[in-house]
């Protein structure tokens, strides 16, 4: 049924929101779906204020390193998935990911993203070695693991070498959601078991959804949304879903640009203070993609750092940008996004706003 809703009575929702930090299910339910531009402009200005009061113009980078594309999982969305044999798979050597993060370093970042499939040949003791010789060599940076789900005590190893953040999207809240989008081998639960270990563990936690998957429906998004009320990560990472040439939903619609951003902004004003990233997906929805998240509450940028020879091979989704730039040309583009935005890159670990701190 199509909401009825005035553009006053949106404008008014967006009020409520904005100083309750808080909106009833009808209310969220009814600006995620608006398709009114001046309610959704509202929406996004709010956000951006909320945004602002925190954290003013600033913009933080992370340096994203994409060490491994291969994958013992399965997730039927996702283009390095084990059954997919039409890909060349790579793994960066210790020495090669250290060169990444030296010349991040140079480049101004303080913080490192090393994300990979779930790949056993990074088992705890090399992947303890790659933390600890990044913390030798650059104490003064945050180290965020993106690795997917391991053991109480593998986190836990990895947060004593000196992990000091994990991502981890829950991809979606709702059981029977995630058990379509995924074999039967993996379990929602055990998704959330390791949420719940690596916030116990210390570590500062991102978790997060894709946009506009296969089967998603409104609802799911409401549940989404109210997961992360309750989990209170410290990030949070959404991006729309983009289909895959070699997966099952191949033909599938992607998520869109506007729920992305919509999405963007309810989660700035119910959850004022938390990290938001304008995604490389929302980037590839939208030419502008990243910028109108930026407008609309988003707060991070995570330029990629892969090797230039190996970026075009972590493909979890079709028509990825920023493949073929190096480094400092990714770095140099988002600057300019950034400042055209109206807003300033800061190089600082920007975690000094968030509930638990560094892990030093
Ligand atoms: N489209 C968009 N995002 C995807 N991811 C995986 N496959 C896709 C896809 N086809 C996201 C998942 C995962 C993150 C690393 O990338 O949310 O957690
Ligand atoms: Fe799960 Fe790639 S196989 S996100």
């Amino acid at each position: 049924m199509p909401d009825e809703r005035t553009t006053a009575e949106l404008k008014a929702l967006v009020d409520q929101l904005t100083e309750r930090g808080n909106l009833d299910d009808d209310g969220i339910l009814a600006l995620m779906l608006s398709e009114d531009p001046d309610a959704n402009d509202y929406l996004a200005a709010k956000a951006r204020e909320v945004r602002e009061k925190y954290y003013g113009k600033d913009v933080y980078i992370r340096g994203l390193i994409e060490f491994t594309n291969y994958c013992r999982n399965n997730c039927y969305y996702c283009g390095i998935r084990r059954d997919n044999k039409n890909i060349e798979r790579y793994r960066l050597s210790e020495e090669q990911i250290l060169s990444c993060t030296d010349s991040g370093y140079e480049l101004g970042f303080r913080t490192f993203v090393l994300q990979g499939g779930e790949d056993p040949y990074y088992n705890d003791d090399r992947m303890v070695s790659i933390v600890k010789s990044i913390k030798e060599k650059h104490p003064d940076c945050a180290i965020t693991l993106s690795i997917g789900e391991r053991s109480f005590d593998s986190y836990e190893r990895l947060y004593k070498a000196g992990a000091d953040r994990y991502l981890l999207r829950h991809e979606t809240a709702d059981k029977a959601h995630y058990e379509s989008l995924h074999p039967e081998e993996m379990s929602y639960d055990n998704r959330i078991r390791c949420l719940l270990d690596l916030r116990r563990i210390g570590y500062q936690i991102g978790c997060g959804m894709m946009v506009g998957s296969p089967g998603q429906k409104p609802e799911h998004l409401l549940k989404d949304l109210r997961f992360i009320q309750m989990f209170t990560p410290e990030m949070v990472g959404i991006g729309p879903f983009v289909p895959h040439h070699d997966t099952r939903y191949a033909d599938c619609e992607p998520g869109t640009a506007e729920l992305t951003v919509r999405l963007l902004s309810l989660i700035r004003l119910l959850n004022p203070m938390v990290l938001l990233p304008a995604t490389t997906a929302l980037g590839t929805v939208d030419a502008f993609g990243r910028e109108k998240g930026l407008a609309a509450g988003a707060n991070v940028v995570m330029p990629n750092l892969s090797p230039t020879d190996v970026r075009d091979k972590y493909l979890l989704y079709d028509n990825k940008i920023c493949t073929g730039d190096e480094a400092a040309e990714c770095v140099r583009c988002l600057s300019l996004r950034v400042s055209k935005a109206g807003y300033q890159i800061v190089t600082s670990r920007g975690d000094h706003f968030t509930r638990q701190n560094t892990n030093q």
